[in-house]
């Protein structure tokens, strides 16, 4: 299906739902404006550990990820799974719980000849960004841009054995990952040590694990569980000088925004996988103001 075809089914539906909502329905959306969130009525949060009934592939080796990145189809290798086997490009760009996409695509932007790919668990909120990214397709088709650029609904505290291999990805970020307040919802945490072990094996050997959070009990949550990992080691602020990523951490995501009006303070950790004699390095703690 082209971009511009998805977002007129898109449309339609959303039409549709809010029509039957009774509410009315909204203005006619210009298909090169970016989507309106408030179209897009979601769920404040969803709980990662109930059983989703969304399908995902059995393995990483069903997936023709063509489908998912047009640029993949356009390189010339073959598409897809072919273009996989004969050494094509593979996603080694991880937004985990990306939101509304703002630093996904930020990515895009940043790393065009890299395939960045956003997960995302609920399920108006993914719609979202498929939408999103759908607009700037078809507002660059002239330039082929955000063709290296995918949203996919999932739960990646279940399913990323399903769609990566071993040593894959070079960025994994999670930014502002819901806090789970409570010490009885702690297990839902996105970063914790049995998924460590998990993110650990899909990292490519000098690949970084990106967090940041303005939850101050979080960010000292994610930064022991970091530390205390044997296979992640800290890295230092000077060999993250030129790493274009880092710097909008604080910035890009809709989260980073809010964090930012609100003036919050921001508290980030980079890791590296490493060995088991791994050493931790220094904690890097900044305002929003640094
Ligand atoms: C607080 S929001 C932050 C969104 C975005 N990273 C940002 O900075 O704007 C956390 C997001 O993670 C998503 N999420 C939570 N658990 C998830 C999981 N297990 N898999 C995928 N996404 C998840 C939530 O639905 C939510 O959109």
């Amino acid at each position: 299906m082209s971009p511009a075809a998805g977002v007129g089914v898109h449309l339609e539906k959303k039409q549709k739902t809010e029509g039957s909502g009774g509410k009315g329905a909204p203005d006619q959306q210009d298909p090169k404006s970016k989507p309106k969130k408030k179209l897009y009525r979601a769920r404040a949060h969803s709980n990662p550990l109930n059983d989703q009934s969304f399908d995902v592939p059995t393995t990483p080796d069903g997936i023709d990820w063509s489908e998912h990145f047009p640029c993949l189809a356009s390189d010339g290798a073959g598409a897809g799974k072919e273009a996989e086997a004969a050494g094509g490009r593979v996603v080694e760009f991880l937004d985990v719980g990306c939101g509304f996409g703002g630093f996904l695509i930020k990515l895009a932007d940043l790393y065009p000849e890299k395939l960045s790919l956003g997960l995302e668990l609920r399920d108006k909120v993914s719609e979202y960004v498929k939408d999103r990214i759908d607009v700037l397709r078809e507002n660059h088709e002239a330039e082929g841009l955000y063709r290296n650029v995918a949203i996919i609904r999932a739960n990646a505290m279940r399913d990323l054995p399903h769609y990566f291999r071993k040593g894959q990805l070079t960025k994994v970020f999670f930014l502002f990952p819901d806090p789970h307040f409570k010490a009885c919802n702690h297990r839902r945490r996105i970063i914790s040590t049995p998924l460590l072990d998990e993110y650990a094996y899909f990292l490519a050997k000098g690949g970084i694990l990106y967090t940041i959070t303005d939850v101050e009990e979080l960010g000292k949550w994610m930064r022991d569980h970091l530390d205390a990992h044997p296979l992640f080691r800290r890295i230092s602020d000077e060999d993250l000088e030129g790493d274009k990523a880092a710097q909008f951490l604080p910035s890009a995501s809709e989260e980073a925004q809010k964090v930012k009006r609100n003036e919050g303070k921001v508290r980030h950790s980079f890791v590296r996988p490493s060995g088991l004699s791994s050493l931790t390095a220094v904690t890097c703690d900044l305002c929003v103001a640094c």
